[in-house]
Parts: C-alpha cells; structure tokens; sequence
C-alpha cells in the first residue's frame, strides 16, 4: 500500500530532528589491531562519519598499535588509499578525512609484551600535558586470544585506573568466548583488571539502525504492545540469512559454526529485543536487565528442536560456487556447521507457548535479515466457505537489512459483487521517509562509548544467560556431528529438514528473499479466495 496513507514523510523527518545531537568528550582512542581488517573496513570508516557528523571534540586523537613495522605517515596513507578506494567515484570528504588523519598516530607494539603498555602509557601522558585529555577509549579489534592479555597488561600497566576527568573504558570485539565456561572465564579475568562499567562487550546488530529502532516500534506506539503476547501472536520467524560464504576466514569458521557465530549473539540480539519485556527506561542496566531475563527464560535447546546444514556446491547470483569443504582452511571432510534453524520456547507468562523459529546460513539464495511476527488468524466462522489455509494470518515483517522496512499483510475484500479476499500489505520503506545516512554501523557504538552510554553493549551476565541457553546443544554436538553434510545448495534456501521443522507446528518459513515490493508475500496468500454470500 503506498505511503500515502501513512504520516508525512515531512513529519517524520522533524520527529527524527527532535533527537538532541551533541559532541562527545574529548578523548584518545587506542586501537589493538590497526593493522586488521576491522578497524580499516569498519572503525576508521564509522569514525570518519563521525567526524563528517561533527560528533567528535577537536582534541579526539587515536593511537593504532599493531606489530607491523610501520611510521604513522605509513598507517595514515594505507587508510587513506583504503578510504578511497571504498567511495570510489563519489570521492571521500577531504576537509573530514584530513580533519581525522591528521589525529591518528600509529605505535608499533606487541599485543602481550609490558613494554608495549609501559611506551603507550607514556604516549597518553604526553597527551596530557599537551592537550588536557585524560579520557581514553581502548578498542580491542584483536584476535579473540588477546582479549584477556591485552587487559590484563593494561590493567598492571596502571592505564585502566580512572581518576576526576580521566575515564578509561574498553571495547571488546566478538566472539565473547566459543561457549559458557570460556566466556565465564574470560568475564572472571577482565573483571580482575575493569569495573564491569568500564567494559563495552559489542554485538555489531545493535548498531543497526532498524535493530534499535525495534524498542521504538514497540514501546512508543500504542498499537503494537497490546498484541504483543501469547494471546495474539502465534509464532515468530527470525532469518538472517547470508549470500557470502566464509569468506577467507575458513580457520576461525571450522571451530566456530554457524551456531556458535550467529546465534547466541546476533540473533538473541533480535530476539531480545523482539521478546523483552518493555524497560521502565532507557537506562543501560534497566535495558539489559531485561534483555538478561528473556535468555534466561529460554527454554534449553534440545537437538530435536535444531536442524543443522552445511552448503555444498552451487549457483548463486548465476555463478557456480564451490562446496564448504573445498573452501580454503577447512577439512574435506568438515562436519562444522554452516546453517542452523532452531524452535526455542521462552518459559514467561508473556511467550509460553509461542514458537520462536530462528534461522541463519551463507551461501543463501538472498541477504536478508528480518523478524516476522506472524499473529493468529480471525476465527474464521463467517468465512466457512473458504479453505482455512486460504485465510492468510496476519504478519508484520521487520525488515532489517538490506531492505531496511516493515510491512504488515491483511486480508482485503477484493472489489466486485462477491467476497473476494486478497492478501494485501502495507509497507514502509526507511528510503521513503528519512534520507539515507551514509554509516557502517559501528558510528553509534563508538559514539556511545565515548558518552558512556552502554546500553548497546552487552553485560557479562547477559552474555552468559546467552550461552547458556545453547550450551546444552553444543554439548550434544559434540558427541553427535552431523553425517549428512554437505545437505544443502549453495544458493537455496537451505535443508529440507529446516521445513520439516516448522511443518511439524503446522507452520512454514516465509520465503528468503532480498526484495520487497510494496504489496509483499502475495505469493502465501494464493489465489484470492471466494466466499458466497453479498456483504
Ligand atoms: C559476524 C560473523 O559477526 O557477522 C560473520 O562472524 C557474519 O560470519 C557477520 O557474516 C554478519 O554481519 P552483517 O552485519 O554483515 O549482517
């Protein structure tokens, strides 16, 4: 249905105005890793359009260390060719880009040597003299394995104390541990060296703009919420599904899995925020509270309630595309999964009873992400005549990304003398109200560190609570590995097993795909149904 018959997109565009903008403070940011692909593809992107935003103070700086041999005129002109080459024709902001540069400084330093820490603390001191700023932001974008060293030599270095206008805070990259006991783990040794506010654990889905704007459809519109419970919504599918394969990273991918890489973090992301209950506010404890409490309601996972894939070979986008197991870095006999569906069952008065399907998988015929929450249908009394499956249930598609909208689907009676019932849908499209911001994701992340605002960011409880949740699965796992992988093709919409899943409820995955035209799942819905009888 086309927009018309929504709010203005003039309106729109003043309510987003109303958010206040402002600077944040002045700080230094210490990146580990400035040589990894991170921090050239995401960070120092996601920084450059904050400075483009005029987010940051003028006495913002960043220190890169990394092991390379290289002078900061060295690090600079490799982002600088890096940060061309990613805008291309359009040309990148010089006055914002030299603004930025011109602040960074690279560091050679051993991510696990005292004297890295002990020449960095002298840096950040100079820092001070000249330019007053004691607040520091350091951004492990390392190798999981440096997670707890790298704080550790912070910690015993002396540069994780605070003092009056010298906050030290840490972002840490995922993957938070590869299952419970190892992020317990790694949670009981950070904690030795920083406050739990110090640390920012980050999941990259909360910095997508339409995952945030999930608590603002729910909790600041009065339509949803009231539905927004067992007696209204009979299921929920969550897909994030994948075009991309392993892309190079086939080492980390054979001891990680689909499961480990996706679900307990960016897809409970969705969840959460999908499930939670509504926070009394904004808070960052209030929030993750809440978020904390959905993971501890789920259900345990059991295996029978989890389908598993692995792509074999295939044709996507018309070009044939190689097997799992002949990706460079992993076995030929591989039996690391790189699909996973789930039911979970989450144990509140609020969901009981309501399946929540989640699925994720590369080599997908599409990249979409996107939650559905499909409600129950009308009791269809006054409808007898047609065929129950032909009275479409109502669904309101949260389209993440690419596509980043939503749409709601209802019947409408199709003109004429007859009933004629159609699935129809109203859609709203981010491009058709807001002009796009040109973002990576990471820019309110960053931002919100900088301010201290850790609502985006994960405690170590809720980390936990995620990953206790699948534990009992990996464990099985690890006892049972699959023996009929390969079971999907690369470019399809994964195994047949995960159909059987949502048959056995009476359900059915909606289709994966990247497109959404304004009148979407018509195909669902069938042939428009008729019912005798003149209204
Ligand atoms: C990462 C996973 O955390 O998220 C990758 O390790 C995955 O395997 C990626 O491809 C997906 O993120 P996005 O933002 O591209 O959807």
């Amino acid at each position: 249905m086309s927009t018309a018959t929504t709010i203005a997109p003039e309106t729109a565009t003043t309510a987003a105005n109303i958010r206040p903008s402002r600077q944040a403070p002045p700080a230094t940011l210490v990146i580990f890793g400035a040589g990894g692909d991170l921090t050239k593809r995401l960070v120092v992107p996601a920084l450059y359009h904050l400075v483009q935003a005029g987010k940051l103070a003028d006495e913002f700086a960043v220190i890169g260390v990394d092991r390379n041999d290289q002078t900061t005129e060295q690090w600079r002109q490799s982002l600088t060719a890096m940060m061309q080459a990613s805008a291309q024709a359009a040309g990148i902001d010089t006055e914002a880009w030299s603004w930025l540069s011109h602040r960074m400084h690279y560091m050679r330093g051993n991510f696990t040597e005292p004297e890295t820490f002990s020449q960095l603390k002298r840096l950040l001191a100079e820092r001070l003299k000249q330019s007053n700023t004691g607040n520091v932001l350091f951004y492990l974008a390392t190798a999981a394995r440096f997670f707890g060293p790298v704080i550790e030599q912070l910690g015993r270095a002396g540069l994780t104390q605070q003092s009056a206008g010298a906050w030290r805070r840490v972002i840490v990259e995922k993957p938070f541990g590869h299952d419970l006991a190892s992020a317990q783990a790694l949670n009981a040794w950070i904690l030795k060296f920083l406050s739990e506010d110090q640390i920012y654990r980050i999941d990259h889905f909360l910095g997508k703009e339409t995952v945030q704007n999930i608590l603002v459809l729910r909790f600041a519109n009065g339509i949803f919420e009231p539905l927004w419970n067992r007696d209204h919504v009979d299921h929920v599918q969550i897909t994030v599904a994948e075009m991309v394969g392993v892309e190079g990273r086939g080492r980390f991918y054979e001891t990680t899995g689909a499961l480990r890489d996706m679900v307990p973090n960016h897809l409970f992301q969705l969840l959460a925020m999908i499930g939670m209950e509504p926070p009394i506010s904004f808070d960052a404890d209030v929030v993750r509270a809440k978020k904390t409490e959905l993971f501890q309601a789920i259900h345990p996972v059991v295996p029978e309630n989890v389908v598993r894939g692995q792509y074999g070979a295939g044709v996507l986008l018309g070009r044939s595309v190689l097997d799992y197991r002949h990706e460079p870095n992993v076995a030929p006999d591989s039996a690391t999964e790189t699909y996973v569906a789930l039911k979970l069952g989450i144990d509140n008065w609020r969901w009981a009873g309501v399946p929540f399907y989640l699925r994720t998988g590369k080599r997908l015929s599409a990249r979409t992400t996107e939650i559905a929450v499909q409600f129950r249908r009308a009791p269809y009394a006054l409808f007898r005549d047609t065929p129950v499956e032909r009275l479409p249930a109502n669904i309101l598609t949260l389209r993440i990304q690419p596509d980043e909208g939503l749409s709601v689907s209802f019947s409408a009676k199709r003109p004429g003398s007859e009933i004629e019932i159609d699935g129809v849908a109203m859609d709203f499209a981010y491009r058709d109200y807001f002009e796009p911001v040109e973002a990576v994701g990471y820019e309110t992340l960053i931002f919100d560190c900088l301010i201290g605002d850790a609502t985006l960011f994960q405690r170590a409880d809720t980390v936990e609570a995620a990953w206790r949740a699948v534990q009992g699965l990996l464990d099985s796992w690890a006892h049972d590995p699959a023996n009929d992988f390969p079971n999907y093709a690369a470019g399809g919409s994964g195994p047949e097993a995960a159909d059987r899943l949502l048959a056995r409820d009476g359900n059915a995955w909606l289709p994966i795909r990247a497109d959404h035209p304004h009148t979407v799942i018509r195909p669902e819905f069938g042939a428009p149904n008729t019912v005798k009888g003149t209204p």
